[in-house]
């Protein structure tokens, strides 16, 4: 991958477009087929190290600390280790409580960004364990956690991530597998979840075909007042990247909530003008998400969904392929990039210099 346009027209265009090979790439010469596992060279973990860890504790900044949300729930669904994440500036700046039993991840796209960095010094002051889950190769991050995964998207210009958000979801979700694989995961789980992963290019390609439909759906929704998204659990980080990536890029007011918190004050901000976008995986929260629905509709809210099959309850379904459960919500997000990106375009945005923004913020 170079910095060439290459036939588009912003590098955020060509960045939704380059996941199909940058995915393959995080993927590529870690799957071991064999033991149902994957080899992270780079990771620094023997076995009995990674027995060893009772918690794991994910900090970035921005889209970085949404995919450390996706990479949580990976880890404690594959790997049975408790796991939360937590935007860096806040961890260093409240004194964090430093334990020797919990495992570290510090993530990020550029490795510079200050906030991360300032975190991973502390962290290691304090001598815990920090590993990086990083894209550029030798970067400060890179360099001063003992380890850590390298997420392969290649270069990313453009201020607001997108195929590096996907490629670091990918790369948790390689991690997860390989902790789950020492720990409790079975044989036939890391088989399925490794299979669902090599699905995953030609159906983040198909997402992709479906890019005039979704343009069609951003103009339909580019009046709003403002937009909230909604998701559950696994949907639930879908939705806070879907609305940070809308605002980022569109300037359009956007909220995200956890569908279940909405009764709790945000449904009170529904009303046509402004619509929801709600995040739906084929789970065991599927009914429930449409309840959520139900109770949108009744205060006229339109919807917008996004989920496996055709949703009755919405206004517009993006239906996007099924994967396994646990890798579903990496699937989703891509679609929503579409949508901000198309959003922006509509409203003639500076796409991949948004004003006030930088790609990286390498001061306090
Ligand atoms: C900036 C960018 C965001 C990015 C964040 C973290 O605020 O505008 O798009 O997610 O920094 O950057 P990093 O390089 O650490 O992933």
């Amino acid at each position: 991958e170079s910095y060439d346009m290459g036939g588009h027209e912003t590098y955020m265009h060509k960045e939704i477009h380059e996941q199909v090979d940058a995915v393959d790439r995080v993927l590529r010469g870690r799957i071991d087929d064999r033991f149902a596992t994957v080899r992270l060279g780079g990771l620094n973990l023997d076995a009995r190290e990674a027995r060893a860890v009772r918690r794991v504790k994910i900090l970035g900044c921005g889209s970085a600390y949404h995919t450390g949300l996706i990479g949580a729930q990976l880890i404690e669904e594959l790997a049975r280790i408790p796991a939360d994440a937590e935007p860096a500036s806040e961890f260093r700046y409240r004194n964090p409580v430093v334990d020797p039993d919990t495992l570290y991840i510090a993530v990020s796209q550029s490795g510079e960004t200050y906030d991360t960095l300032a975190a991973v010094q502390e962290l290691k002051r304090k001598g815990a364990r920090v590993l990086g889950v990083v894209n550029v190769v030798g970067s400060a991050i890179a360099r001063e956690t003992d380890g850590g995964v390298y997420v392969h998207a290649g270069p990313e210009v453009c201020v607001v991530s997108t195929k590096c958000f996907t490629n670091t979801a990918v790369a948790f979700a390689l991690l997860a597998l390989h902790l789950g694989r020492i720990r409790d995961l079975s044989v036939a789980d890391g088989k399925r979840i490794i299979a669902g992963l090599r699905r995953l290019p030609e159906q983040i390609a198909e997402v992709l075909r479906d890019e005039e439909r979704i343009k069609e759906l951003a103009a339909e929704y580019a009046d709003a007042k403002s937009m909230m998204f909604v998701g559950r659990v696994r949907g639930y980080p879908v939705a806070r990247e879907a609305s940070l990536k809308l605002k980022e890029v569109s300037y359009v007011h956007a909220e995200a909530y956890p569908a279940s918190e909405l009764k709790h004050g945000p449904l009170a901000l529904i009303e046509p003008a402004v619509p929801t976008v709600a995040v739906l995986p084929d789970d065991e929260l599927l009914e429930k998400n449409r309840a959520t629905l139900e109770e949108i509709k009744a205060r006229s809210g339109r919807i917008l969904a996004v989920a496996h099959q055709e949703q009755d309850k919405a206004d517009h379904t993006i239906v996007v392929p099924k994967n396994e459960v646990e890798l579903d919500p990496i699937l989703m997000g891509v679609p929503l990039q579409l949508l901000a990106y198309h959003t922006a375009l509509a409203l003639g945005r500076d796409i991949d210099k948004p004003r006030n923004l930088a790609k990286s913020v390498t001061v306090e």
